[in-house]
């Protein structure tokens, strides 16, 4: 089974960023862990800050992955183009979000990925991405 993890902008500042919302753990160390726990998935990551480029990734993998999880971090709640693609592709996507964004600001609110998504999975800290991770490779 072929799944990434594709993370959006600022993500890869997790461990130093705001760590009462987003925790102390880096995204590296986690995914290391999460690889190890799952090896029978072939599971990789990409992290872009760049919207393009996030396109770019999800157009990539998705017609020969079998899941993608994706956190857009802001680009969530301003991005109709990776909406789009989400919308285009076949693999199945699961957005998730570390921190509950219903319980922040009014503009993150809104999601123009989710009605796109398989599922979504929000508020859970860094755990939201393999409780994605189960949904896709019980
Ligand atoms: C986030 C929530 C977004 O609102 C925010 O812009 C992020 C991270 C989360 O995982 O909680 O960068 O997607």
């Amino acid at each position: 089974m072929k799944i990434i993890i594709i993370n959006g902008p600022n993500l890869n500042l997790l461990g130093k960023r705001e760590n009462d919302i987003y925790g102390n753990e880096t995204f590296n160390d986690f995914f290391e862990k999460l690889q190890e726990k799952y090896v029978e998935v072939e599971l990789s990551h990409f992290q872009s800050n760049i919207e393009g480029e996030l396109i770019d990734k999800i157009q990539e993998v998705g017609y020969s992955f079998d899941g993608i999880i994706l956190n857009a971090a802001a680009y969530t709640h301003t991005s109709v183009a990776i909406a789009d693609a989400v919308r285009a592709i076949k693999t199945p996507v699961i957005e998730v979000h570390i921190s509950n964004t219903f319980s922040r600001e009014d503009y993150r609110h809104k999601s123009y990925i989710s009605p796109n998504a398989k599922g979504v999975i929000i508020g859970f800290g860094l755990q939201s991405y393999e409780l994605a991770l189960q949904s896709l490779a019980p």
